[in-house]
Order: C-alpha cells, then structure tokens, then sequence
C-alpha cells in the first residue's frame, strides 16, 4: 500500500482526493492536515466519507508525520508547497503539489502573477508539469509534481492537437471559459454566497488572471513558439464544471480535425472526443477524470471552435492528481478512477 498524506484536507480538492482515494486499492491515507479542524474526525466533518476512513482524524501539518508518507499531495493555496516541500523531498516523500507553486516554469514570472516572491526557485528545475497527456514520461521519473490547474486543463487539451499539427494562427487564440463556484474554494467569500453566484453570470479578470501565463507556457510548448491568447474566465452558478470554448483560425480549411483530435487522443483514457457536431456538457463528467471535447468548424469556415468540458475537482484537480499518482508509482493510470460522472 502506498501511504498518502494530504495537507489542506477540509477544503473543496482536499475532500475530493478523500472521495476518489477512498476506492483506490493501492493507496491508504495516513496523514490529513487541517489547523482550523485539528482533532476533529474526517467522517464527522465529511459525512459522505462515513464508513471509509474510521479512526482518520485531521491534525496540524507536521513535517515528521508528512515525511513518513510515501506522497504528499498539497491541496492549498500557494506558498504552502513552497515552504514544506523541500523537507518532504529531502525525506524521500514525493509530492504532489494541487497548487500553482510549481507551475511556471519562471520564479520571476509566478511571481509577477502572486504578488510575493516565489518561495523555492532551487526546486523549480525538478518540477514536472503534471499533465499526463503531454508529459507522461517525465511523470514516471517525478519526485515533485505540479498538477495543472483547472482552466489550464480544459484549455490546453482542447488546444493541443491544433497547435502540434502547426494548424491554428497561434498569434491569435480565444479561450471563452466558464466556471462553477467551486474553483473558488471552500473559503468564506463574498462572491461565492447562494445570492450572489445563483441566478446570475459574469466575467472576472478579463485584464489578466492567474491561469493565462500557466496556459500561454502549455500552448507556447506545444506550438513550439510563441502564441497569443486572449482567456477571459466568466463564474456561472454550478457547483462543479468547466466549459471551455476555444476559437482558433486555421490556414488549411481541408484538414480533417475530427480525425486529427481522434488520432492525438486515441490511446488516453481520459480524453473522450466526440462525435463531429456533439455539444459536450459539464454534467456529463460531474465527478469523472474525464475531458470530453467536440471540434466544430462552423459554416466549414476558417474559425475552428473547440469545446472542452471537465469538472474542475476531478480531472481540473483532484483526480488528475490521482492520475498523476498512478503514474508516478508505476500503477494503471486508471485506477480508482474508471467511474462513470453523475447525471442527472
Ligand atoms: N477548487 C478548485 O476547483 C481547484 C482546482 C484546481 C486547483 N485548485 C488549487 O488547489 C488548491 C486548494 O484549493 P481548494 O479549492 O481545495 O482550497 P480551499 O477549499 O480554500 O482549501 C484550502 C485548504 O488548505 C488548508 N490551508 C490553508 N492555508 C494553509 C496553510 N498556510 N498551511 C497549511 N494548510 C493550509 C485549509 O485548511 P486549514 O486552514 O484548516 O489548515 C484547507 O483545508 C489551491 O491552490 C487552488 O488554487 C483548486
């Protein structure tokens, strides 16, 4: 059994790993940290996970109990990675990071983005991207794994097979994105009341959010030079939920983009394209790992629009971090998360 500690297990990802681990064969919480719920038991904060964790109790992160794991995974806000990961590493403890502390590539850009000085630079070189769809193999030898977060994860895989193939103006792409108010965390805020995100939609950060430098990095990669990206995220009154709908010009209106998203996705179980004309829903992976994309060409014009849904807790979060641990540790990528999502 592999031993898994999490760190930050009351808020809206730490529960989510709690759900998908509770069915994973190979892994075993042993530690769960929480410093405003120390002592207090994971089945009676979480009644949904009575029966699977008897006896598990949050406790204040220390660094001893967490080095003793096997993985750590950080399901906080940033800077806490930054802190303790070092320590874990030096232990020999793998961790996985649900943050943005290890995301970009460049201290000096995350910390434009942050607003604080970027708090382990020395182990930014070590530090995979965790999107397994593009960066398998250097998971597999990962100590430190930075898990992408969950407006880059729909954006990204719908953009992907346009700009591998060299296909899309990558000068000039749209990235229309909207979200449940989940993403925001569990924290009390004003914005994530019932009566302020029910019944009602709007964009936020339309000058720039958090996501664009870690998108602009993946599609720059994937392009092999530079790209341009407008991203203007909106919240919608879900709990869960991300739909992405990209816009990308292409020079070669003959190329067939069904069979190209076909053949680039082929042989990952968690990216299921569509039929040629589908409208992918976000309930359609409520609670699944999955990425459900539809490639459209309206009018057989020259604007390509991507669709790309996923639930920002599981393959935006949480389950990709499970996927992550799979491959990590040699396991089959799909266990404990083969399970269908919940519709209706
Ligand atoms: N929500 C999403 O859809 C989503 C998707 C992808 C990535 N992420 C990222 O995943 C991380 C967690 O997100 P979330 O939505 O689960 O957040 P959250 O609901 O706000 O939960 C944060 C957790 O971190 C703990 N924590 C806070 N400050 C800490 C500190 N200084 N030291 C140790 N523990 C601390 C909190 O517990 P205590 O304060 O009791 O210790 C809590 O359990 C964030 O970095 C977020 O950006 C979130």
């Amino acid at each position: 059994m592999i031993k898994v500690g999490i760190v930050g297990g009351t808020g809206y990802t730490g529960v989510e790993l709690l759900r998908l681990l509770a069915q994973h064969p190979q892994a075993e919480v042993a530690v769960i940290t929480s410093r405003s719920e120390a002592g207090v038991a994971v089945a009676d904060m979480y009644p949904n996970l009575r029966g699977h964790y008897d006896g598990l109790a949050f406790s204040v992160p220390d660094s001893k109990a967490l080095g003793a794991c096997d993985v750590v995974f950080f399901a906080t806000p940033h800077g806490v990675a930054h802190a303790l990961a070092g320590e874990l590493l030096a232990a020999g403890t793998k961790v996985i990071d649900l943050s943005a502390d290890f995301r970009l590539q460049d201290a000096v850009e995350w910390a434009k983005w942050y607003g604080q000085p970027h708090g382990a630079p020395d182990l930014l070189d070590g530090a995979v991207y965790g999107l397994p769809e593009v960066n398998r193999d250097k998971i597999r030898q990962a100590r430190l794994i930075a898990v992408p977060g969950c407006y880059p994860t729909a954006t990204q895989l719908g953009f992907l097979p346009l700009l591998e193939a060299g296909l899309a103006d990558a000068s000039r792409l749209i990235a229309d994105c909207k979200s449940g108010v989940s993403g925001a965390g569990r924290g009390a805020a004003v914005g994530s009341l019932f009566c302020e995100a029910g019944e009602s939609m709007k964009a936020y950060a339309v000058k720039g959010h958090r996501h664009l430098p870690e998108i602009s990095q993946g599609l720059r990669l994937a392009a092999g030079k530079d790209i341009g990206l407008t991203f203007v995220p909106h919240l919608t009154p879900m709990i869960r939920g991300i739909h992405a709908t990209l816009y990308a010009t292409v020079a070669d209106t003959s190329a067939d983009l069904q069979a190209l998203y076909e053949k680039r996705y082929a042989n990952e179980p968690f990216v299921d394209v569509m039929p040629a004309g589908s409208h992918p829903e976000t309930r359609s992976v409520r609670g699944a790992n999955v990425c459900r994309i539809a490639v459209h060409r309206p009018q057989g014009g020259d604007l390509v629009v991507v669709l790309s849904v996923i639930d920002n807790l599981v393959k935006g979060a949480s389950g990709q971090a499970v996927q992550n641990l799979n491959i990590v540790f040699g396991l089959d990528e799909r266990m404990g998360l083969s399970h269908a999502g919940l519709l209706p």
